[in-house]
């Protein structure tokens, strides 16, 4: 990778990397305007970083306006490097009401935004064990916040990608735990930390009361294990309830527990650097406090008293408002993502917090690398990866969305975090853009499967012409003109992947077992082919029916005629002389169906012969009651009626050429 200024771009965090790119486009862009009106560039939509666009809030404004006015007439101290008190008693009082547990001032710590806020945290619990397991691991669901992968974090995933919707559950954790554990008896990477983002970025999950408890639950059988909580968008909860916190749900592990709270989103104060870190164990604080002291003495005091009064004002109302402004959005990304088919594989995923969504962009994978992004990736080929995914998308396409892999996801999985902050006109337009180039790029791929399917075909020729002849019909009915639409040729191709490893497992078979094994493979994925040649034989069954029955009621050419031989399906289901039609042949099916499972079939003849013949026997046997006289009589008289039936029956089978109709077979 290489910086817009065409270094190395070395261990630049890649998000910064990417908005270093973005800002250079766009000035590029801008230059071109200027020098070339008439040239239309796109410009760029950047939906790749936590940008807030909701203007910032009014009681941060109101309080800079007031404090900037009062402050003009002297100079500004020194403050206390832990904050200072007012602002750390007004914001004490507000955490306690929100945590609903005692947050005493001396737990709060100013800080130079939430990034210096988890910079501190990562810095004191590295001293914290640095003699007896400086190897220690950081047990965190991954994905992750890039940020914690920084200062040379030991980080353990939770693969929560595992689970449905992608969420964090309490087993999953103990899952984790446990192999950290397994893993230390090795290289002593003791686990040390347990890091929870929620509401979680990049995947914008919540946890929840219930899911909590559980997790308190295994982390109380954990008492040297330190928890961070990192609760930036604790006020974007999607549903407009509060958040409740690992903190509120657990109090008793308030002395393990060390939370993150940031202004930068709820508050849309990103530039401001308004943060607090909060510890309850006095000398995790005094260490805390330590690093902030030599990081950057102390956090500005205009902030640290706007970012307390703001939060002693901030309502449910305040929180119904954010989520006004972001769901919406959140939405109708959501909304694009499904329609263009690019949503998550797991259908169970739903963004509950934060203004982040994920989506699945794996099908620009193997497409051709455009020249324009040697710049900045110094690779020529084609696309491999999510990163190589964002740099064509910003090069050709002018947007900017992030790639998972960025957040520790692999590389090679296309999975990309939309920020849903953008105007509804940027967002269409991103939409838009996004679905244009996925629709060029699964054209390729139909294409690609396609050639590879008909180069196959000439081989499959010679080894089984039934099949060949099948897989050719299933081709033509996959390969609808009409449907052209990005989710459809989606859809097309992924049967076209089925058919084609079909066909490559049948030729790739040399013995006799093998060729039945792959037939077995190809018949599983032609099950949609059969069922929908099936439903073809019925409607032409159903066609003959009618022809026969306009015969009947109209047989000399006639307007009537011919207006009755083009109806459709639906006009014929209208007409009411072959419902009633419909209706004798159905009875007719049903009761001979009904008849033939009680008598197997024709063999109503043989059972029909014997019970003549029983009744002919006790006949014979001549005991003159009226009783036997009446048995031989009826079971005769059964024996004669059933020959008769099954003579008849058997005549109508053979009549009639066309299946049983049903209402059902009509309406397909
Ligand atoms: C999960 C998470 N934690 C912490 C931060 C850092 O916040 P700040 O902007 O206050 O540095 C961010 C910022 O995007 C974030 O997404």
């Amino acid at each position: 990778m290489r910086t817009p200024q065409g270094q190395p771009a070395g261990k630049i965090d890649r998000i910064m990397l990417l908005a270093m790119w973005t800002k250079f486009l766009r000035n590029k862009r801008d230059d071109n305007l200027t020098t070339n009106p008439v040239e239309v560039i796109p410009e760029i939509i950047s939906a790749g970083m936590g940008k807030p666009v909701l203007p910032l809030n009014k009681y941060t404004s109101m309080f800079m306006k007031d404090y900037w006015d009062k402050a003009s007439s002297s100079a500004i101290d020194y403050g206390d490097p832990q904050g200072d008190t007012e602002p750390r008693v007004i914001m004490a009082r507000a955490m306690s009401s929100w945590y609903e547990t005692d947050v005493d001032p001396n737990n709060i710590l100013f800080t130079v935004g939430g990034a210096g806020a988890l910079q501190g945290i990562f810095a004191t619990l590295k001293t914290l064990h640095e003699e007896t397991t400086p190897n220690f691991r950081i047990i965190t669901p991954f994905p992750y916040y890039t940020l914690y992968g920084d200062y040379d974090n030991h980080l353990y995933p939770i693969d929560v990608m595992k689970n449905t919707g992608y969420r964090l559950t309490a087993e999953s954790l103990q899952l984790s735990i446990n192999q950290a554990y397994d893993l230390a008896i090795e290289d002593h990477g003791y686990p040390k930390v347990i890091l929870l983002c929620d509401p979680n970025n990049p995947l914008s999950t919540v946890l929840g009361k219930k899911e909590l408890e559980k997790i308190a639950d295994i982390l109380r059988k954990y008492p040297d294990i330190h928890i961070i909580l990192d609760e930036a968008y604790a006020e974007m909860c999607l549903d407009g309830n509060k958040h409740i916190s690992l903190l509120t749900a657990a109090p008793d592990l308030k002395d393990r527990i060390i939370i993150m709270r940031s202004a930068t989103k709820a508050l849309s104060a990103a530039g401001e650097r308004m943060a607090i870190t909060i510890a309850f164990n006095e000398q995790i604080m005094a260490m805390l406090l330590q690093k902030n002291i030599s990081n950057y003495g102390h956090a500005p005091r205009s902030l640290q008293m706007a970012y307390a009064t703001t939060m002693s004002k901030f309502t449910l109302e305040e929180q119904k408002n954010i989520v006004n402004f972001y769901r919406p959005k959140l939405e109708y990304v959501k909304r694009r993502l499904i329609e263009m088919g690019a949503n998550m594989p797991d259908p169970h995923y739903n963004p509950e917090g934060t203004f982040y969504i994920l989506g699945d962009f794996s099908d620009l994978l193997g497409e051709p690398l455009p020249e324009s992004t040697f710049c900045a990736l110094n690779k020529k080929g084609q696309i491999t990866t999510d990163e190589d995914i964002t740099y064509s998308l910003l090069f050709e396409d002018s947007v900017m969305i992030a790639p998972l892999s960025y957040f520790g996801m692999p590389k090679n999985k296309g999975y990309m975090r939309i920020t849903c902050s953008g105007t509804d006109k940027e967002l269409e337009k991103l939409m838009t853009r996004l679905e244009k180039r996925l629709t060029i790029a699964r054209n390729n791929i139909k294409d690609a499967y396609l050639n590879e399917i008909h180069e196959k075909l000439t081989i499959l020729i010679n080894i089984n012409k039934n099949l060949h002849h099948d897989i050719l019909d299933e081709i033509n009915d996959i390969i609808d003109p009409n449907k052209t639409s990005s989710i459809d040729i989606k859809k097309q191709n992924e049967k076209l992947g089925h058919a084609l490893s079909a066909v490559e497992l049948f030729i790739n078979q040399s013995t006799t077992a093998g060729q039945e094994k792959a037939a077995t493979v190809i018949q599983a994925n032609f099950r949609g082919h059969l069922a929908r040649k099936e439903t073809k034989l019925k409607i032409n069954a159903q066609n003959a029916e009618w022809y026969q029955f306009v015969d009947q009621i109209a047989p000399n050419p006639s307007k009537i005629r011919s207006d009755l031989i083009n109806f459709s399906l639906t006009e014929r289901l209208e007409f009411t002389p072959w419902k009633k039609h419909i209706s004798n042949l159905n009875n007719q099916s049903i009761s001979a169906h009904f008849f033939m499972q009680v008598l197997l079939n024709n063999e109503m003849k043989i059972v029909g012969s014997l019970l003549l013949l029983a009744g002919l026997a006790i006949l014979s046997l001549s005991i003159s009651t009226t009783a036997t006289l009446a048995l031989s009589g009826i079971t005769a008289g059964v024996g004669i009626g059933l020959v008769g039936f099954g003579i008849f029956y058997k005549k109508e089978r053979h009549e009639s050429s066309i299946a049983p109709i049903h209402e059902h077979a009509l309406t397909t």
